[in-house]
């Protein structure tokens, strides 16, 4: 990493900003989609691109880049205070209420770019690149869920700053999986660290480099804007981030940590049903009441 990608303190490794996609079209979720981000769709009651803001505030961000769309204003509000609820609710002496709908308005400095065409993550992420300017930067995928006791964001955050070097976050997937996911090579350096040497976005079984698939999480350098202006649409047309990464990983030093933690793909039915049981299974007051359900629900199955 060069010298230039200094905080105003002078520090280099300093991760202060992140930018989270949210701006597709949600298509795997339709009809729900047709007028609701699905960035705001709720687990129980938490909209999932809130887990992710979360996630960023406690890895230490306080710049948060949304890059939405059109018919995605929801999220911004979402972000922002709702005087005429919280007013409501304080009149109505329901101060608790109140309290976490301004403790979200409260969360970070929000920042809204817009993608005006849905061509790829790649290209979302070149969205933010004016509001990022020249320095180290998050990418927290706005559907991808990561239940961790240290953030998924602020374990990269470390590698970021031990390695002084881009860095995703990577899973095992079984062999059968490997074609839905951006999938990383390159040599082992301890059970969790990999540096990087190539990544494939989707390969089939025989031509995956490993099992270790790019769930949504990465810190990158702001060489990657340089790179994403000259990459070809790649699969499915689209600006993929893993053929830039591909690049980076050529151009400066890339990193692959296999984070601890549970994730959970919420843009996929299967996979949001499965993040909404288990946050609702960690909650004291709805656990019981889900247990019975189940009962019941597989009871009548048999
Ligand atoms: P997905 O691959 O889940 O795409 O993107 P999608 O369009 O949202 O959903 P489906 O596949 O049609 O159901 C992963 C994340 O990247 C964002 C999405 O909003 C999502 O949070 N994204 C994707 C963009 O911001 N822009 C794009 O062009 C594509």
């Amino acid at each position: 990493m060069g010298n230039t990608h200094r905080d105003h303190t002078g520090d280099r490794t300093i991760v202060r900003k992140a930018v989270i996609p949210a701006a597709g079209l949600g298509t795997r979720f339709l009809p729900a989609t047709k007028a609701i981000p699905k960035e705001m769709i709720p687990i129980i009651d938490v909209p999932m691109i809130q887990h992710i803001v979360e996630e960023a505030v406690n890895s230490g961000i306080r710049d948060v880049i949304l890059v939405t769309a059109r018919h995605k204003e929801a999220i911004e509000n979402h972000f922002d205070y709702n005087y005429e609820l919280e007013d409501t609710l304080e009149r109505k002496a329901k101060y608790d209420l109140a309290l976490i709908s301004k403790k979200i308005g409260n969360l970070c400095n929000i920042i809204s770019v817009r993608q005006k065409v849905p061509m790829g993550l790649g290209h979302a992420v070149l969205a933010a690149a004016a509001a990022v300017g020249d320095e180290p930067f998050a990418v927290l995928l706005g559907d991808d869920l990561i239940d961790a006791e240290i953030p998924c964001t602020k374990q990269l955050i470390e590698i970021f700053q031990k390695q002084n070097a881009s860095v995703v976050g990577v899973m095992e997937v079984p062999k059968d999986e490997v074609s839905k996911y951006g999938i990383v090579g390159g040599t082992r350096l301890n059970d969790r660290l990999m540096h990087v040497t190539h990544l494939v976005e989707k390969p089939p079984v025989n031509e995956a480099p490993s099992q270790f698939a790019i769930p949504g999480r990465y810190i990158l350098t702001p060489k990657i804007f340089e790179i994403l202006r000259r990459t070809p649409p790649g699969k499915g047309g689209e600006i993929q981030l893993t053929d830039a990464l591909q690049i980076l990983a050529k151009e400066e030093k890339l990193f692959a940590y296999q984070y601890e933690g549970t994730r959970y793909d919420t843009g996929d039915r299967l996979g949001f049903i499965d993040a909404t049981l288990a946050f609702a299974l960690k909650r004291p007051e709805l656990c019981g009441g889900v247990i019975e359900l189940m009962k019941k629900h597989l009871k009548s199955r048999v």
